[in-house]
């Protein structure tokens, strides 16, 4: 048989794929290097060879690694990949997951099994479980918590937008099922503070997982030493890693790691429970394609170590000279220092200047920025397509910045928040 990337398509196929390419008009122009949120791309032959990848697997179904030793065998091999990145231990085992949400409700499912496994019963007293998480934690660790009913019990951040190490370890109980940080965290891209809590957690038998879905393939190159963000520091039980995120794969591929199968084991599920025998899954899909572990495995040969460290290099550099530019523009200020590639954008004088409106001019001119709260700011997540961008970027916003000054507040639809994420 052909290979089906390179079939020829009928007339009617091909009348189709025109409609879809029709379809993607309105779509934000991420390819281009106009969006600073939602997508990455790396460059064209990497994701034409991603994408093609994808395809050639993507009817396969990786429920049943047995029956496609393939995947079973790219699935170790990506997650080999990442785990010496995360610098795991000997003992580490994970699976491939959808992605980032998908990794953390399931480690907040896991560490529920575990904590009930461990008490032999199915609840606390007249109280819930909690999960002890920084207000900037990902709201997918909040889905996961209200998906099985148990607390997200938040901690305010410091006023440096890290985890407050005491707070955090001040708000654990006898009920705390896991605590849980970020490396970095998503709205204001620093990494949070892991050590204390480490040594906490550890010394009260507490699985702690460190949510590195946006640095897990950026801090390895980054990180000066004195950062700790991985399975470094004692007492991280678990860490997530998203591919499809700074591994500039398709959608749909993300990593969860564990310290041992111990701690996996909890998150995996089995039932003969039905009329159709022995049933088990990795995570929480069943059918899933092969198409994002094809992918996945398909970036990692192409770009390896050294050309991970480049990509990460690359986009770090364009991350530092977008926030130099916004030190110099008088109306706006860098939220933090970034540790990586993200940066949060405020303004200076919320009462004088709209962030919001900011950002709606910026769409006028056919970029893509994330707004988000509190507080109003503006989000920009840095990769290497903006290499080539940044002095139109900035001249852009630097324009924006004009107009929204002069701009009556609440024109046009008023300045409220673009949403992250929507259904
Ligand atoms: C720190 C962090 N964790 C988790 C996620 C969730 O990942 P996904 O949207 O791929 O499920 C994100 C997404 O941006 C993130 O930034």
């Amino acid at each position: 048989m052909s290979n089906p990337a390179e079939a020829p398509f009928s007339a009617a196929a091909q009348a189709i794929l025109n409609d879809l390419e029709q379809h993607r008009e309105k779509d934000i122009r991420w390819r281009d290097g106009k969006a600073f949120s939602l997508t990455y791309c790396a460059s064209d032959d990497a994701r034409n060879l991603s994408e093609t990848a994808y395809r050639m697997f993507s009817h396969e179904n990786a429920l049943n690694v047995a029956a496609f030793p393939s995947l079973k065998k790219m699935q170790q091999e990506v997650l080999d990949f990442v785990m010496q990145l995360l610098e795991a231990p000997p003992t580490g085992a994970g699976f491939m997951t959808s992605g980032g949400t998908e990794s953390l409700v399931l480690v907040v499912y896991g560490a529920l099994q575990r904590a009930i496994a461990l008490r032999g019963t199915e609840r606390p007293q007249n109280q819930r479980f909690n999960v002890v998480l920084p207000s900037s934690a990902h709201a997918a660790l909040e889905k996961g918590c209200t998906y099985f009913n148990v607390e997200a019990r938040r901690v305010p951040v410091r006023a440096d937008w890290r985890a407050d190490e005491e707070a955090m370890i001040a708000a654990c109980d006898d009920n705390t099922i896991l605590v849980a940080c970020s490396a970095p965290q998503y709205p204001q891209g620093v990494v949070d503070p892991l050590e204390r809590i480490g040594a906490e957690t550890l010394r009260r038998g507490i699985p702690f997982h460190v949510d590195a879905c946006m640095g897990g393939m950026l801090l390895p190159f980054l990180a000066p030493s004195n950062v700790p963000w991985n399975f470094s520091v004692p007492g991280v039980t678990s860490m997530s890693v998203d591919l499809h995120k700074y591994g500039y794969t398709a959608k749909g591929s993300g990593v969860i790691v564990y310290a041992n199968k111990e701690l996996r084991q909890h998150q995996t599920f089995f039932t003969n429970n039905w009329l159709g025998g022995m049933y088990g899954s990795s995570g929480i899909l069943g059918t899933k394609s092969g198409g994002p572990i094809a992918s996945s495995w398909a970036m990692v040969q192409y770009f390896g170590v050294e050309g991970y460290r480049n990509l990460a290099l690359t986009a770090r550099k364009v991350a530092l000279q977008i926030a130099r530019h916004i030190d110099a523009i008088p109306e706006l200020q860098m939220r933090a220092e970034p540790d990586t590639t993200l940066l949060c954008i405020g303004a200076r004088n919320p009462e004088s200047l709209s962030i919001f409106a900011v950002a709606r001019e910026l769409r006028g001119n056919g970029w893509y920025v994330d707004e988000q709260t509190p507080p109003d700011s503006m989000h920009l997540t840095v990769n290497v397509v903006h290499e080539n961008r940044v002095d139109e970027f900035v001249a852009d916003l630097v324009a924006a910045v004009k107009k929204a000054v002069n701009a009556e507040p609440n024109k046009d639809g008023g300045s409220a928040p673009l949403p992250y994420g929507s259904v």
